[in-house]
């Protein structure tokens, strides 16, 4: 498999903070890949970093084998990226501001009807002619993507594209997303929407805390983690005096249900057992398929 993406040691400090604390990570060309990790992972940073955006402290990183700092033209022509700040020129009208992008890397005519497949696909064409200033949010975000892919880069990286954005664009941009990675492109996204990671993601890493905590095919993550999920609803919950009682299990508390990953089905039983055994009233037992929020929660509990 050929690479898109290296990241080779990186770390990135701002002042004593770690943003990033040593990440080694190759994302394959053709590959729909999920980086996913709680709020201040780490996450943007490694991206801005990737996009040239912000200066790495120690390590290499390469998009389709160039240098993002030595060979910064030639990275930067590999990829298209959607930052997770909406930064944007003012000046241009929709369509004037993705041509003026395409241009910048050397992409002319022969490249406009690629920009109106473009903005046909993220529903943009009405807004081709609008002022990039006079869009409302939702609007801006749609031409920031169309910014990214103007060039028509091999590598489209996405940084929480979907945060705040409706249903019906997210479903759109999946659309599209899907039928780039079906024509060659490597897609990489961050997405606070475990489940949309989950469906659309082949392989995922997880980092927490600048670190790479979990790395693998999102159906074998998601297996070799637990077996099953059991939910439990328990009477006037004691967080504390559960989390004690069922110290030896993975479990998390939320909306008043206990929720246990379970390793086999015969930890139930103990379970059961330990509940009864200190009196603990409970109701409402379930156990539902694992997912990808529970594994998760797990990798990036500290
Ligand atoms: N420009 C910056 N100056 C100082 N600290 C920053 C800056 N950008 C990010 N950080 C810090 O780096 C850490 C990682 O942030 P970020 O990469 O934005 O995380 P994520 O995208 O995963 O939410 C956080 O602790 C954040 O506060
Ligand atoms: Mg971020």
């Amino acid at each position: 498999m050929e690479k898109a993406i290296v990241f080779k040691n990186i770390k990135k400090s701002y002042g004593s903070v770690q943003a990033v604390n040593g990440i080694n990570l190759t994302i394959y060309q053709g590959e729909f890949f999920g980086l996913l990790g709680p709020n201040g992972a780490g996450k943007s940073t490694l991206i801005n970093m990737l996009a040239g955006i912000v200066k790495s402290t120690s390590g290499t990183i390469k998009a389709m084998g160039f240098d993002v700092e030595k060979n910064y033209q030639e990275a930067r022509h590999s990829l298209g990226i959607v930052p997770q700040e909406l930064v944007f020129d003012p000046f241009f009208n929709v369509r004037e501001m993705l041509r003026f992008q395409a241009g910048y890397f050397g992409k002319g005519r022969e490249n406009y009807d690629w920009i109106d497949e473009i903005l046909e696909r993220l529903d943009l064409t009405e807004k081709a002619f609008t002022n990039m200033r006079q869009l409302s949010g939702g609007m801006k975000r749609r031409a920031l993507i169309a910014q990214a892919l103007a060039h028509r880069p091999p590598i489209i990286v996405l940084d929480e594209p979907t945060a705040g954005v409706d249903v019906e664009l997210r479903q759109r941009l999946w659309a599209f997303m899907k039928d780039l990675n079906q024509s060659g492109h490597t897609i990489v996204l961050t997405t606070h929407y475990l489940e949309e990671a989950e469906n659309l993601c082949k392989r995922i890493a997880m980092v927490n805390r600048g670190k790479l905590v979990a790395l693998d095919d999102t159906k074998k993550l998601i297996r070799k983690n637990s077996a099953k999920n059991l939910n439990i609803k328990i009477d006037n919950l004691d967080e504390q005096k559960i989390l004690k009682i069922l110290k030896s299990f993975k479990v998390f508390i939320k909306n008043e249900i206990l929720s246990i990953s379970l390793e086999n089905l015969e930890e139930l039983n103990d379970i059961i057992v330990l509940l009864k055994k200190n009196k603990i009233k409970f109701f409402d037992i379930q156990t539902t398929e694992p997912d990808l929020e529970k594994v998760f929660l797990q990798m990036t509990k500290k």
